[in-house]
């Protein structure tokens, strides 16, 4: 595995070609290995980056404890195979780094978190330029990441293929996240609540009857507040449920089959992501 530290090292091109860029925070789960498989059943060496990114991080957010665990990283990928990974100087990667401002930022997590996409976009941007894949993997559970990616990517770098990667579960169906580490083992059986209401609000949704568009909202409306309630019943403190246009990300309207379900929480103090996308056109 060739592992790269610094900027002059990637002056030398040393990843082999073709190679897909796989941006990480680090702690790595086994969510982060199917981006490095489905890079490799795409044909592409997979390049791993593990820079905690400064930027994307608020001011009462957890950038000083967000979990860490290089030397295991390290290990984990070794053991499967990847073929690089870039880690960063801090200094080297925000130096004259250029501010990039990005779109959605208004909605769903940007709402939540000022700045944190433009932090996001800043530092992908900064990778692509430097290190020059010629793909990239981005999980499911970031759905809004991944829209924001793709439009840097027709924006600046349309050479860069954007491979998209399901969302990984543990066995009862939490999303896996680095995030998860904060909790314990029951804690995270409970958290596992939120696919099983994601999941059984989709059910419901798509059942509706979409003959009349003006009842079909104000029932997806009722069943959207049902499950706000009872989420919020559960322990859970709901940032946001919300029933979009997965293109758009402006509030579902019947004017596409496909409806994006995406909820934030606060559980034990840790914020958690997960989103569904419904196609109403089809039963199962
Ligand atoms: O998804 C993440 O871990 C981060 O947002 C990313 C893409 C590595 C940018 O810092």
């Amino acid at each position: 595995m060739i592992i790269v530290k610094s900027l002059e090292q990637l002056t030398f091109n040393p990843f082999k070609s073709p190679f897909a860029l796989v941006p990480t925070m680090g702690n790595l789960h086994s969510g982060h290995i199917n981006l490095l498989k489905l890079a490799v059943k795409n044909n592409y060496n997979p390049v791993f980056s593990i820079f905690v990114n400064p930027l994307q991080f608020g001011p009462n957010e957890d950038l000083e404890s967000y979990p860490r665990s290089l030397e295991r990283d390290l290990d984990v990928l070794k053991e499967n195979n990847c073929h690089g990974v870039f880690i960063p100087k801090q200094e080297e990667i925000l130096e004259n780094v250029e501010s990039l401002v990005a779109p959605t930022s208004d909605k769903l997590c940007g709402k939540s978190r000022p700045g944190h996409f433009d932090g996001v976009i800043t530092i992908v941007n900064r990778l692509f330029e430097i290190i020059k894949p010629e793909a990239c993997v981005f999980g499911a559970k970031d759905f809004q990441q991944q829209l924001i990616i793709k439009h840097l990517i027709k924006q600046k770098h349309r050479h860069i293929k954007f491979i998209s990667a399901p969302t990984e579960r543990d066995e009862n169906g939490l999303a896996l996240s680095s995030r998860n580490n904060y909790l314990n083992e029951s804690e995270k059986i409970e958290a596992s609540l939120i696919f099983k209401f994601l999941s059984s609000m989709s059910f419901e949704l798509k059942l509706l009857p979409q003959t009349n568009k003006k009842n079909f909202l104000s029932e997806m409306e009722s069943i959207q507040k049902k499950y706000h309630k009872k989420i919020e019943e559960k322990g859970f403190e709901v940032d946001y449920l919300e029933l979009l246009d997965p293109k758009t990300l402006e509030k579902f309207e019947l004017n596409s089959q496909k409806m994006l379900v995406a909820i934030a929480v606060f559980f034990k103090k840790v914020r958690l992501i997960d989103n569904l996308i419904i196609d109403l056109t089809s039963s199962s």
